[in-house]
């Protein structure tokens, strides 16, 4: 059975229910990877799958179309985790260009070894037809990684955004108004998990989007967001405002000769944290620290 998310739009991704190793943590509730196929003029397919189900995505896509009679292949997103499928993929898909910005390409190319592919580089504000649809792309750094960006169906007004707007759940609903449980703190504790260390590019990406009518958003991971979609972006809206912070930041070293303190106190790194957190940073040695605990007795204030 398929997935339609309309007419033209079917889901043809995985529900991965394992324990799934995710950076340094385990998603206990899994995930799925959406991977997405617009039957236009020129069939079109967003994203893919872990490397992992590479074979088993083929093999289940193939069942919905012949891999030949793909024409494009978008990747919003470089991570093996959207585009692990693409070597499999691509094998089959011959006539497939590959849809991705300036800094994926490269990525591209040597992880799944397609120097010989036609790709097709797209920055903000192109807007492909592919045959009955019209594709707009948004580039969207550093949500995750740098080279992501978002594609927008105009006339399904359907947001395909990767990682934004995603819950790591292995549901088998698919659409959040199929899920009778409340699916808001998944979708919260994503969002803090991996998005909010970015939340400055959140604001960009907010007002990047903030004109587009969005009927649906279809990310990467979890539910498909049909029912309030604007809601889920207000949330990240809320979530991502606040960027000014009581925290302090503490950078502690050891330097011999001194050339460690240049590379933490003067660094450019914690120099844009201050500045972007707007809250004092203290970077301090050790052998400062324990100066002042001998002179005065009591560690530094
Ligand atoms: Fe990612
Ligand atoms: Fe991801």
């Amino acid at each position: 059975m398929s997935i339609k998310l309309n007419d033209k739009t079917i889901w043809v991704g995985k529900v991965d229910d394992r324990d799934v190793p995710f950076h340094r943590l385990v998603l206990t509730k899994g995930t799925t990877y959406n991977s997405y196929l617009i039957r236009s003029e020129k069939p079109t397919i967003i994203d893919t799958v872990d490397i992992t189900f590479g074979k088993e995505y083929i093999d289940k896509l193939e069942k919905e179309i012949n891999p030949a009679e793909i024409r494009y292949i978008v990747i919003n997103h470089t991570e093996p985790d959207h585009s692990g499928g693409l070597r499999t993929l691509a094998a089959k898909a011959k006539n497939a260009i590959i849809v991705c910005t300036q800094a994926a390409v490269y990525e591209l190319k040597e992880m799944y070894k397609l120097h010989d592919r036609e790709f097709k580089v797209v920055k903000t504000g192109d807007i492909p037809d592919i045959g009955g649809k019209t594709l707009s792309f948004i580039e969207t750094p550093y949500l995750h990684t740098e080279e992501t960006m978002v594609t927008y169906c105009v006339e399904d007004k359907t947001l395909f955004p990767c990682d934004i707007f995603s819950t790591h759940v292995a549901n088998e609903n698919y659409f959040d108004d199929m899920e009778s449980n409340d699916i808001l703190e998944d979708f919260r504790i994503y969002y803090k998990l991996i998005m909010h260390p970015h939340r400055m590019y959140e604001r960009e990406m907010i007002e990047k989007i903030k004109d587009l009518e969005i009927d649906v958003i279809a990310p990467s991971h979890g539910y498909i967001l049909r029912e309030g979609a604007r809601d889920f972006i207000q949330i990240y809206d809320e979530m991502s405002s606040n960027i000014g912070s009581s925290r302090k930041t503490l950078v502690l070293f050891s330097s011999m000769t001194g050339n460690t303190k240049k590379m933490t106190g003067d660094s450019v790194c914690f120099r844009k944290f201050k500045e972007n957190e707007g809250g004092p940073g203290v970077c301090i040695s050790c052998r400062e620290i324990l100066n002042q605990i001998f002179r005065t007795g009591k560690p530094m204030a």
